[in-house]
């Protein structure tokens, strides 16, 4: 059933498109319809909103009704970070950051804002290595080191892994031990560094229960989002967090994801088979 209800990619795919070079991303994690316990902070929430000291939880959106997507950033954080932020608080939209460890040790300060405003925070790997090319051993350490140094910075423990260059198979999926999240679009944004085309991209790509890939370290990719923002929610859109995009649903570890697809439509009987029917099944 979940299979129906997630594209789930096989085992052995390779989407070699993806993240350009020595890039980084992050991403949050837990589930929809409870609090995220494995991120839950050690302190106690504040009283006031303001000054709030916890990450939120995730929302309770239904995806199923609504017509979510979700905004990633890969490979940070970086230079363009805190803006990138400011953008998103400003515009009460919530992201989801696919991070760099070694990032995340330079720049720990955004990731703990990053959580505090309701992002979620998904592990890219330590230094983005093709984790095809390495073994089980180096991929587990890669893994291991940045859950560790997210969760040092923010006290979230990530739940979610985006593969460097979306490059995974079997083996890696089984070392990794988590969920895979790839993307349904691919803005190229690291290729061109063009803000009106990552803008034309990011607006007209996306279609229903997408994951649209962005890269926070490039300039132009941050001073594109603000129109991204607007011309999605034009269409329709809300901008939710990959966990919000899958509504709480279990992700098996290992297996790959590159959006959440359209459920089957409840089944109604054929018209003729509803008339041949006995009253008493009705
Ligand atoms: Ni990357």
């Amino acid at each position: 059933m979940r299979i129906r209800i997630f594209a789930v990619i096989g085992v052995g795919v390779l989407l070699a498109a993806g993240c350009g070079h020595p890039q980084r991303h992050a991403r949050p994690s837990g589930r929809h319809t409870a609090p995220q316990s494995a991120g839950r902070p050690e302190r106690s929430p504040s009283a006031s909103p303001t000054a709030r000291r916890t990450p939120p939880p995730p929302r309770r959106i239904d995806c199923e009704r609504v017509k979510c997507a979700a905004l990633t950033f890969d490979d940070g954080p970086g230079p363009y970070t805190a803006r990138l932020l400011d953008t998103l608080k400003r515009t009460r939209t919530r992201a989801t950051f696919f991070l760099l460890g070694q990032n995340v040790r330079e720049h720990p300060h955004l990731v703990r804002r990053m959580a505090l405003e309701g992002h979620e925070l998904g592990n890219h790997t330590w230094s983005h290595p093709d984790l095809t090319g390495r073994s089980a051993a180096e991929v587990r350490s890669q893994i291991r080191r940045t859950q560790r140094a997210i969760e040092d910075a923010s006290g979230v423990r990530p739940a979610l892994v985006r593969p460097p260059y979306g490059s995974t198979d079997d083996r890696v999926g089984k070392a990794v031990g988590m969920p895979l999240i790839l993307w349904s679009v691919d803005t190229l944004d690291w290729r061109y560094r063009d803000r009106a085309r990552d803008i034309r991209i990011g607006v007209r790509k996306p279609k229903r229960g997408g994951i649209v890939l962005y890269h926070d370290t490039h300039r132009p990719s941050v001073e594109s989002i603000p129109a991204v923002i607007a011309g999605l929610r034009e269409r329709g859109f809300t901008l939710v967090t990959v966990t919000e995009l899958f509504g709480g649903r279990d992700l098996e570890p290992g297996e790959s994801y590159t959006e959440r697809s359209e459920a089957p439509e409840p089944t109604e009987p054929p018209a003729e088979v509803v008339a041949t029917r006995s009253p008493a099944k009705r």
